[in-house]
């Protein structure tokens, strides 16, 4: 069903639930003014992915990448959380697990309040050293000359982020289908979902017998198997959706 209302189905299929899983994309960070990689306004449109997000890229000029990278972490670090996220960590209130994926490495989950937040992509709020693996706090590296070396053993520090090419954390990534496996139901939530492998997440959800949810202006290829595709915003949407779960359940404890 492709809706631009929150059908009734919803509250039910949220009502019952013990495990909720939500996986998410940029499109959920976009209301809090971070840029999605597609679409008209997209990162990618302005910038080429193989010159700035790939090791080769990196190693070639490494100061391209870091001058990048150093602007990205300025708007995420002023970033704050949005109504989607805060109704997202306000979802732990009302049920038993809510579990995120994400493909976002902007940390604004676990800034709203989330507690179980799987990163597939990485966090750009970390970095590390290439050669001997040395972890670094923005604070500690960009207050110096870019690219920044490692204090240890002169390496070149890097963003703690998936690139291109780049195989996905394996821990991360394990516990994003594990999360997909137990939900009762699955969000989909502003991600255009054609980014493989992430993007198999919702799908094993959907075949382990999960009712799936997509939130999005626009539908994408998930549309096709999910239950309910509401088109319009997270930051609009997920709040109203947890407004009328905790009305339905203090119901429920009233009676
Ligand atoms: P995309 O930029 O591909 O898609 C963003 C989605 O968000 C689109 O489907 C939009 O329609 C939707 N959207 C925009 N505003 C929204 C809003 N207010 N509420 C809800 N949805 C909204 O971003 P991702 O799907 O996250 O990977 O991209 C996946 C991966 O591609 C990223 O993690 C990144 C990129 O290359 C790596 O860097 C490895």
């Amino acid at each position: 069903m492709i809706t631009e209302t929150i059908p009734e189905i919803v509250n039910e299929k949220l009502k019952q639930a013990r495990v909720i899983g939500a996986f998410t994309g940029a499109g959920i960070s976009a209301e809090s003014n971070v840029p999605t990689f597609r679409g008209d306004e997209g990162l990618w449109t302005k910038f080429k992915p193989e010159e700035l997000a790939n090791f080769n890229a990196f190693m070639k000029n490494p100061e391209l990448v870091w001058e990048w990278y150093s602007a990205r972490k300025k708007i995420i670090h002023e970033a704050q959380p949005n109504p989607g996220h805060l109704a997202l960590a306000e979802l732990e209130e009302l049920v038993d697990e809510v579990i995120i994926v994400t493909q976002n490495i902007d940390n604004l989950h676990r800034r709203a309040g989330s507690s179980r937040v799987h990163e597939l992509h990485g966090n750009i709020e970390r970095n590390y050293c290439i050669k001997c693996g040395e972890t670094y706090t923005d604070d500690a590296i960009l207050s110096g000359t870019l690219p920044p070396k490692c204090r240890k053993c002169d390496g070149l520090v890097r963003p703690d982020v998936v690139w291109f090419g780049e195989y996905l954390p394996q821990d991360e990534f394990t516990a994003g289908e594990e999360a997909a496996e137990r939900s009762d139901v699955f969000f989909s939530l502003g991600t255009s979902a054609i980014v493989y492998p992430a993007a198999s997440i919702p799908q094993i959800a959907k075949r382990a017998g999960a009712f799936l949810i997509e939130i999005n202006p626009e539908t994408t290829p998930l549309s096709d198997i999910a239950d309910v595709t509401i088109l319009g915003k997270t930051g609009t949407i997920l709040p109203e959706i947890v407004k009328s779960l905790r009305s339905i359940k203090k119901e429920g404890t009233n009676n």
